[in-house]
């Protein structure tokens, strides 16, 4: 696919699934933006190897933060095609530990999984809608997680915020339409660092799941090119958790 100097933005790209999908859009032609919060130095490294990328420090959980990073990469690139949404960070609370999920645990969440995604996305609506053509629509992809749709995943907080960002996907797919499309990919269990610690989840996918294994981020990232090269799909939510959600 040639990307003709098409600009996308994955928010949390210096590591796990956001970096995956920034190194298979760089190889399918576009510009990246790169995004963390605190690992300014592989964000700085990242940047010497991809032609004409940025990198932008920012945290999420904060609403002024999130704001200044679409403008950073307005004035860096001058447009913006792609908007991934993907940074996102959890900690494991067992479902049954209702007082250890306090209020401002739901709070961090919320802010992270949906309030900065919608920021982001307002943001951007402008400079995504001045990209776009009919027969290439710009393109906002959220990254949620299988949780959000069964009973499951590493925290109540974290799952049930993340099926807002999903109903925020479809409200916004209608809404955005044609101009932008909006899509979501709800992975399982991927190999990366927020889930190296998650030894049930791990044992769980090894013994239970249909393909035996979790994912690679590589895997979850050619998912992420085929959504944003489809220039048709809009308000979809993929699961791909090698088939645990039919056990
Ligand atoms: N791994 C899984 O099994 C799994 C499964 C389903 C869904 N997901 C989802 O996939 C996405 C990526 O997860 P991952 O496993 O690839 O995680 P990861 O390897 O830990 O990478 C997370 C990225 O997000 C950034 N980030 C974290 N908190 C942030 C904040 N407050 N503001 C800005 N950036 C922030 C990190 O930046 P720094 O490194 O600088 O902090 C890093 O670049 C998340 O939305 C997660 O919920 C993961």
């Amino acid at each position: 696919m040639n990307s003709n100097n098409r600009v996308a933005l994955i928010t949390g790209s210096t590591s796990g699934i956001g970096l995956a999908i920034a190194k298979k859009l760089a190889s399918d032609g576009f510009i990246i933006a790169f995004h963390s919060k605190k690992s300014i130095n592989t964000g700085a490294e990242l940047t010497k190897n991809y032609i004409n990328s940025s990198y932008t420090q920012a945290d999420l959980n904060n609403e002024k933060e999130a704001r200044s990073l679409i403008k950073a990469v307005i004035k860096k690139h001058g447009r913006l095609d792609v908007l991934v949404n993907n940074a996102g960070s959890s900690k494991t609370i067992a479902h049954s530990r209702l007082k250890e999920a306090t209020p401002e645990i739901w709070r961090e969440q919320y802010e992270l999984n949906v309030i900065s995604p919608w920021v982001l996305i307002s943001e951007a609506e402008e400079v995504l809608k001045k990209s776009s053509s009919i027969e290439c629509p710009s393109v906002i992809l959220n990254i949620s997680t299988h949780a959000s749709i069964r009973p499951k995943g590493a925290s109540i907080p974290y799952a049930a915020s993340k099926a807002a960002l999903n109903h925020m996907t479809k409200l916004l797919a209608k809404t955005l339409a044609p101009n932008i499309r909006v899509n979501a990919i709800a992975p399982g269990l991927v190999d990366t660092p927020l889930s190296k610690n998650w030894d049930a989840a791990r044992t769980l996918w090894n013994e239970n799941s249909p393909m035996r294994r979790e994912a690679q981020p590589e895997e979850v990232a050619q998912i992420a090119s085929s959504f944003i090269d489809n220039n048709y799909l809009t308000g979809e939510i993929l699961i791909i958790d090698g088939g645990l959600n039919l056990t």
